[in-house]
Parts: C-alpha cells; structure tokens; sequence
C-alpha cells in the first residue's frame, strides 16, 4: 500500500444531527456536530423541521469541518454521505449537497448505510483504543435503532435480532415523556436511576421471540401504572422519581441483557461491540463489564463523540470502501429504509 495521505469527508444528515467530519487515513481529523435544539418543545424529532435545519447547517459544518482539519477541499479524495436508512427529507439534504460537492471537485462520491457506520465506527484509529476481531457481534442502541449484527468482516454483515416497534431509546424518551421529564430523557433516566431501587416496582418484559426487540408495550405498561398510582396519589411521580427510573432501567437492561445472552449462545461469538446514543448509559456498561466476568465475553465501547449520531463513523466507512475502490454512481438516490 502506498504511503500516501488519504483524506475522504464525511457527510451524516439522517435525523436530527447535522455532522460533517474528515478523515486521514483512519485517523480523525475533526467531527463537527450541528445538533437541532427545535425538536426537544415537541418531545421529538419533527421530520419537517429536521430538514429545513440541515438545510441552514450543512454549509457551514462542512465548512469547519475542513477548517478543523487544516485541509483545503481541493485535498480531499472522496466525498462520503449517509444514504439511509433515516428520515427521508433529512436524507435528502446531505445526499444533494455530497453530490454536488464531489461534482464540482470532480472526485469520487461514496454511499454509506448509517447501520453498518454505527458498528464500523469502531474502526476509527485511536490512540488506546483496541478495535473488535471478526466474528463479533454489533449491537447498535439509539434513539432510532436497536438491532444485534453479526460482523464477519467490514463489509460482510448480518442482522440477527432487531425491535419490531420502538428503538430503545424511544422506551426511554417515551417513559420520561410520561413523567414529565425533558426530551431526550435517557440522560435523565440514568442518573436518577443511579440514586433509587431497580427493583421497587416490577414491569414485565415483553416475550418477544429469538433476537428481536419489543419496546411498545413497555412503554404502555409504563403509561398504565404511572396512570393508576397518580389516581391513588397525585405526588407519586416527584415521591417516588428516582425508584422509578432505577426500575425502569432495571428492566430495559436486562431486556437488552438477556437477548445478548441469547445471542452469544446461538452464534458461539463472545465478542460484543456497541454502539448508538444509549451505549452512553451507565448501567448498560455496567452490565457489560459484569458480562465480562460472568460470560467471558469481550466487550467494546467506542468513545461517546464516535458513537452517537456522527459524520467520523460515515468518513471511517468511506475510508474502508475507497479502499475498495467502491464508490457511488452519479445517479445514487437517498433510501430511508436501506438495509444491512
Ligand atoms: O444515537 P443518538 O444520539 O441518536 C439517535 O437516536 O440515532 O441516540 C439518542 C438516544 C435518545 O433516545 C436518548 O434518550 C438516548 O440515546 N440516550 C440515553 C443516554 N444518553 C442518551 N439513554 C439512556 N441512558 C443514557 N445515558
Ligand atoms: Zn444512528
């Protein structure tokens, strides 16, 4: 392989974050975030809303994102943009402006799955951090994701297990929206929950079958007791706040637990990579950590900025397809409901 520098930009705009990083080699050179605040007095992300704000963003992220690089854009090799799966009005923006700009500099475009960036992310060449061997298996738990991968190779994956209805995130953001708690409420759950009882109150998990997910009728069984213990005391939420969060993320790990458990069994792999914005929750790194005694499994977790929505995951994938040679036709189109 020649020694030459290659620098490829990243392009991410598929929900609610505008993002644009570059990339040597494997290297990060800058990650650049533009996260939309409009969303959090709707309680969630406002397709509509999303794309006009990418709209104003994605200019001036790129922009920096050079800047921080030290790069001029006549330096860059490649172009890399999220094709999907997102929202498709957000997918839009970031797909037009990656086509124009690599028109114009008349270099090579490359299409990313957002799915496949969260688990290569850990692939990004950092100092102390030690990268997943093949077979692992990725698990990627967002605000719009909850799937369990199995990883063979880069670009040779499989989803094994994935939430019919809600991402787990969404148990989160929707149980806190239930007691009256800010948007994203994760961040919130997870430290109260540090300060109550997992077990003073019982909700049952849903029986899903194999790898996949449920995360609705948590959410409803949340609603329905929140509902009942409010008619019985009006204070019970604020009385009982933080007993209430340590249950409810008590229940969310062991779900996400007990299918992991599952899928070591059934695939025999014992390595475990994760990724997305609940990868942050400190009770499931926790449980990972125990899991490393308890099952002998390996576990890794990115650094935090790597593995929320972020543009350095989509430079890292560009980086391994220009590799590859594997670039994108002229004529590629944004897809929301791309697959593995
Ligand atoms: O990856 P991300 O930034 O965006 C996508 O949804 O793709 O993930 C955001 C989600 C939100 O649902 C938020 O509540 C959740 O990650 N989250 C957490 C924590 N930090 C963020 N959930 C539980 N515990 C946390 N510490
Ligand atoms: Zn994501």
């Amino acid at each position: 392989m020649s020694s030459q520098n290659i620098y490829i930009l990243g392009i991410e705009s598929s929900c609610d974050d505008t993002a644009a990083a570059v990339i040597c080699n494997g290297k990060i050179l800058s990650n650049v975030i533009a996260s939309q605040k409009i969303h959090e007095e709707y309680g969630g992300v406002v397709p509509e809303l999303a794309s006009r704000a990418h709209q104003q963003n994605i200019v001036p992220v790129v922009a920096q994102a050079l800047k921080k690089a030290g790069i001029e854009q006549s330096q860059l090799h490649a172009i890399a943009f999220t094709r999907g799966p997102g929202l498709m009005g957000s997918l839009l923006v970031g797909t037009s402006f990656a086509k124009s700009m690599a028109y114009g500099l008349n270099i090579p475009l490359i299409d990313v799955n957002h799915m496949q960036a969260h688990i290569l992310a850990h692939f990004i060449d950092e100092e102390g951090y030690e990268k997943p061997i093949f077979p692992f298996l990725g698990m990627t738990i967002s605000g719009g994701h909850t799937q369990i991968v199995r990883v063979d190779d880069y670009f040779k994956m499989e989803v094994i297990g994935e939430t019919i209805d809600d991402a787990v995130g969404e148990a989160y953001d929707k149980s806190g929206k239930i007691l009256g708690l800010g948007y994203p409420a994760g961040p919130e759950i997870d430290k109260r929950a540090k300060l109550g009882n997992p077990k003073a109150y019982q909700f049952t998990k849903p029986k899903v079958g194999g790898l996949n997910f449920s995360f609705s009728g948590f959410k409803t069984a949340v609603l329905y007791f929140i509902q009942r213990e409010v008619k019985a005391n009006p204070n019970f939420i604020t009385e009982n706040l933080n007993d209430i969060c340590a249950s409810i993320q008590y229940t969310i790990i062991g779900i996400l637990i007990d299918k992991l458990k599952l899928a070591t069994k059934e695939t025999e792999i014992k390595h475990i990579a994760i990724g997305g914005g609940v990868s942050a929750n400190s009770g499931i790194r926790q449980a990972l950590k125990d899991g490393e005694k308890k099952f002998g499994w390996t576990t890794y977790v990115p650094k935090f900025e790597f593995t929320t929505d972020n543009a350095a995951m989509i430079a890292i994938v560009g980086y391994l397809k220009y590799l590859e040679d594997d670039f994108a036709e002229s004529n590629v189109m944004a897809s929301a409901r791309l697959k593995i």
